[in-house]
């Protein structure tokens, strides 16, 4: 299964990159939420793969495709994760695919076409970028960390929201703010940051990034310290040893 879910995310996001250079039409899902028709393609060419392949699996997909096959396998998909980024020309987005049995992820890809990265790793097995094994960095002072963030499309918590990055731009030794929360936490998982966190994601943006950053050794929970959890949208995904000051920050 994992060979199949890279090669299905090789060849969609190869499919995206191509389209990159193309005209295609952009629609508002809310004020300055975009989706295009590349979306809405690689989409339908990744639901339509795993259909075809495992018809028994179940599907959730950010443009709105949900199914339940009945077999307790879920594919959890973001098509196109950093589309504003994609609309601008910005050559940072990812295909985000995970496969989970139940509530347990088995395996999770992500692969960044403009860069050439794809990153994988399955439960127990550890996490690789393009077929080497990664791990999380070992930077231990908070000066000296990289640290990623993004802002929700959606938010009536502005306020908590800058003083919380305010804390993190005084404490830290820089943040970044890629615009794709997928490739966040591989770039976690592969110490390029040292910490990433966010509020007012979706399952999708998180899914494969999650396992990835575990299977690297890396630490995520929710903003409060609790057990991570997909379907609260709130993460902190740390090298495991910054968790604690990046925690403090989001008092
Ligand atoms: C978005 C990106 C972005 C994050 C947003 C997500 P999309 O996903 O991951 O970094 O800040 O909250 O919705 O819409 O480009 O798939
Ligand atoms: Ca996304
Ligand atoms: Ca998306």
């Amino acid at each position: 299964m994992l060979e199949f879910a890279i090669t299905l995310a090789r060849q969609t996001g190869d499919y995206i990159s191509a389209r990159s250079t193309t005209d295609f039409a952009v629609e508002h899902k809310g004020r300055i939420d975009l989706v295009t028709e590349v979306d809405k393609a690689a989409q339908e060419r990744i639901v339509s793969a795993i259909e075809r392949r495992f018809p028994d699996h179940g599907i959730v997909a950010e443009e709105g495709y949900r199914k339940d096959g009945g077999s307790g396998y879920t594919w959890i998909i973001d098509p196109l994760d950093g589309t504003t980024n994609y609309v601008h020309r910005l050559p940072v987005y990812a295909v985000s695919l995970a496969l989970y049995r139940g509530e347990s992820p088995l395996l999770g890809v992500c692969y960044n076409p403009a860069a050439g990265e794809l990153f994988a790793a399955e439960t127990g097995k550890g996490a690789t970028r393009n077929g080497t094994p990664i791990t999380v960095s070992t930077t231990t002072e908070f000066v000296d960390a990289l640290v990623a963030t993004g802002f929700p499309y959606r938010s009536q918590n502005l306020e908590k929201i800058t003083a919380r990055f305010f804390r993190v731009v005084t404490r830290a030794q820089g943040v970044r703010r890629l615009g794709a929360a997928a490739l966040d936490l591989c770039y976690v998982a592969c110490g390029v940051f040292d910490a990433f966190w966010e509020e007012g994601l979706a399952p999708w943006d998180m899914a494969a990034g999650a396992l990835i950053l575990k299977e690297a050794g890396g630490r995520i929970t929710n903003l409060d310290g609790s057990p991570f959890d997909l379907a609260r949208g709130t993460v902190i995904a740390s090298n495991s040893r910054l968790h604690d000051d990046l925690l403090r920050c989001m008092e």
